[in-house]
């Protein structure tokens, strides 16, 4: 919030909705807030939250696609390292394809062959990591697990489908595999905490609107 990542008030979404909040991964560009989240990157993937699910089995690239996950993979790959022991490659690719020098929409880390774990920002529809899920595979690698940096934790266009759990199809390995740092309810639980009751009756509203109903 203090760098405006996370905005409350009212925001249009891209699938029309009007949200009560918004979160911009790209304002988190400066070494004290990547280390901060290259930290929580690096502790879900290495610990099981969630008792009911297994962990992440062993993984050896973190893919972060572009362009804001790039950062995030490459800073969580040395975090890994500096604090968790673990040597783990980081790949992105390109948005714009390439006709010279090294070709390829790859950059960084081989990926055949190798067991892959997307770094996200935030997937609404799903759309993007589809993309990079559908693009890891061709390229041979193998898909173990996404981890993304908020959960908005709503019902697709459908009103009933779980995104998270849609993309945990995909991939294919059972529940579990895709992981968030923060939740909506984890914003709601915030706004509760410190008294912001109007932000909170927003939040409350639109979570009864288009919320996941588990
Ligand atoms: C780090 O990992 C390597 C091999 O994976 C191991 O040999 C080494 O003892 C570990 N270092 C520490 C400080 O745990």
């Amino acid at each position: 919030m203090q760098l405006g990542a996370l905005k409350f008030g009212t925001f249009t979404l891209k699938s029309g909705r009007l949200s009560p909040y918004f979160f911009n991964a790209g304002l988190l560009c400066s070494g004290p807030i990547l280390y901060t989240v290259a930290q929580a990157y690096a502790l879900i993937l290495t610990t099981s939250t969630d008792t009911t699910t297994s962990s992440f089995p062993h993984f050896d690239v973190l893919f972060g696609p572009a362009y804001k996950g790039i950062s995030f993979a490459s800073t969580t790959s040395l975090v890994l390292h500096t604090h968790h022991n673990l040597t783990v490659g980081f790949a992105h690719d390109r948005k714009e394809a390439k006709d010279h020098g090294e070709g390829g929409i790859l950059v960084g880390a081989t990926i055949r062959d190798k067991n892959i774990i997307i770094l996200d920002d935030v997937m609404t529809s799903g759309k993007a990591v589809r993309g990079s899920i559908d693009l890891v595979t061709r390229e041979g690698g193998k898909m173990v697990g996404v981890v993304q940096m908020l959960d908005r934790e709503e019902v697709g266009a459908d009103g009933t489908s779980s995104t998270v759990k849609e993309v945990e199809s995909i991939i294919g390995e059972g529940p579990g595999r895709v992981q968030s740092i923060l939740r909506m309810r984890d914003l709601i639980q915030w706004l509760e905490k410190n008294g912001r009751s109007q932000e909170l009756v927003a939040m409350k509203e639109y979570e009864e609107k288009y919320g996941l109903k588990t």
